[in-house]
């Protein structure tokens, strides 16, 4: 009798077990080894899209330990775009954009905004207005979210994919109904709102040489020379390894944008192959990342290269495309695939950064006015510093943040208590 109840016990116990094993976040995800991504090199920021609700998934405390010490920028997969924003005219919804900005605040990330005008995931009462209501509608969108988030967001896609594969302008609503303006109007009125922020057209295919890649360089060579405010150009870069990419052509690309004085993002990541791979497939989709890190490394104006998602898990890809899925760097599990490793090792092929320590505003001394702007960090009014690697040079004592600490290490510096920075000797 009595071992027939310890056995139903251990029956009990053993089923309780394996639920909870079950519901769980699985503990067998195997952490990557060497740095991790953010922390390879400091000359770009790497970044991620987060999808809506990150932070009540059912695995949100698996998604978040793996995701936070990769990256440093967020962008948000869907509720930074019209519909989400602002469903009904005028009527806001920031419920779930607050709480990626908080996130990324508090885990010292930078934001990437994700986007304004879009023919997609527009609203329906926009798309029916009159040429001058629909651009009051698109002056008050930009004027509200951008106002909201002031000084919180680095870069903004302003506008997003206008172009046909064929370099015609797509037949939007909003080319049907405010022609090519809409685009640079929207631009100038961004520049407006948030003058901190940097604004970038966006888009996909545009790697590659051709008739589309031309018409955004026409664009935007154009908008450079009328003055129109753009810093730079997102190329989305959703791959797929059935298609054969020339990457030669790709860094031959990235160069004639940078000729144009602009910055270049590498805004969306991912590369598709199968729904089950082979290893060889998963080898041939970690060829892709490295080549395409690689070429970015060795181009100047490349700033971020983001991922459109990092783990399979939660993915866009398989609902578009029926059979072709797993295009990310971790697995559904969140264990690093070949392609985490191929990023890691390209990312380590960047040319180590020179770091004049204190120099924020590279003005060739450390002064009155570096401490000023640390000062602006602090407070808040300023997210990074206008020297290229502004923020390693900030951070005094290298401790991996800028904080009070060194504000007061360069106070001593400048009243010559000290004559070297902390970091200068670690
Ligand atoms: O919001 C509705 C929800 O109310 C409804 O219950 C649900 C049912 O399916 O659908 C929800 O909308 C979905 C939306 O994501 C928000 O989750 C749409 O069906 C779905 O199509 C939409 O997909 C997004 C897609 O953009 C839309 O174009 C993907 O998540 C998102 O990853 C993808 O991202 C785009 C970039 O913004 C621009 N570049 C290309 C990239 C990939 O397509």
């Amino acid at each position: 009798m009595r071992g027939k109840r310890i056995k139903s016990l251990s029956v009990a116990l053993a089923v309780c077990m394996t639920a909870l094993t079950f519901f769980s976040a699985p503990a067998d995800a195997a952490t990557p080894t060497g740095k991790r991504l953010k922390d390879v090199q400091s000359r770009v920021l790497i970044g991620t899209e987060f999808p809506s609700g990150f932070s009540t998934l059912s695995d949100s405390a698996q998604f978040l330990s793996t995701a936070t010490p990769e990256f440093n920028l967020v962008t948000a997969e869907n509720c930074m775009k019209w519909d989400a924003l602002e469903p009904s005219q005028n009527n806001f919804n920031w419920n779930e954009a607050d709480k990626l900005v908080n996130w990324a605040k508090a885990n010292n990330y930078q934001i990437h905004g994700h986007t304004f005008v879009w023919h997609s995931q527009a609203p329906g009462w926009i798309q029916n207005l009159s040429a001058s209501a629909m651009e009051s509608a698109m002056n008050n969108h930009i004027d509200k979210v951008m106002g909201r988030y002031k000084g919180q967001i680095l870069v903004w896609d302003v506008a997003n994919e206008v172009f046909e594969e064929n370099g015609s302008y797509r037949n939007s609503f909003w080319y049907r109904t405010m022609g090519k303006s809409f685009i640079e109007k929207a631009f100038i009125r961004a520049r407006a709102a948030d003058p901190s922020a940097k604004l970038i057209y966006n888009d996909y295919n545009l790697e590659y040489t051709g008739p589309k890649s031309d018409a955004a360089y026409n664009m935007l060579k154009d908008f450079k020379n009328r003055g129109i405010p753009v810093d730079g150009i997102g190329f989305q870069m959703h791959l797929d390894i059935q298609y054969a990419i020339d990457y030669d052509d790709f860094a031959r690309n990235m160069q004639r944008f940078a000729d144009l004085g602009l910055e270049i993002y590498v805004t969306e990541m991912d590369v598709r192959i199968s729904s089950n791979p082979s290893s060889a497939e998963l080898e041939k989709q970690a060829s892709y990342y490295k080549n395409i890190i690689e070429k970015c490394m060795a181009q100047p104006a490349v700033k971020a290269i983001q991922v459109w998602g990092f783990t399979d898990k939660y993915s866009w890809v398989p609902q578009t495309f029926p059979g072709r899925d797993n295009a990310l760097i971790f697995d559904r599990n969140y264990n690093p695939k070949p392609a985490y490793y191929a990023f890691q090792a390209a990312l380590a092929t960047s040319p180590t950064p020179t770091v004049v320590y204190g120099d924020l505003d590279a003005s060739g001394s450390v002064d009155a006015l570096d401490y000023s702007l640390i000062k602006q960090y602090l407070l808040g009014n300023i997210t990074k510093f206008p020297a290229e690697n502004g923020m390693i040079a900030a951070d005094l004592d290298a401790s991996g943040t800028v904080d009070s600490l060194d504000f007061a290490i360069m106070k001593q510096y400048l009243l010559g208590i000290i004559s070297k920075f902390p970091a200068e000797t670690k």
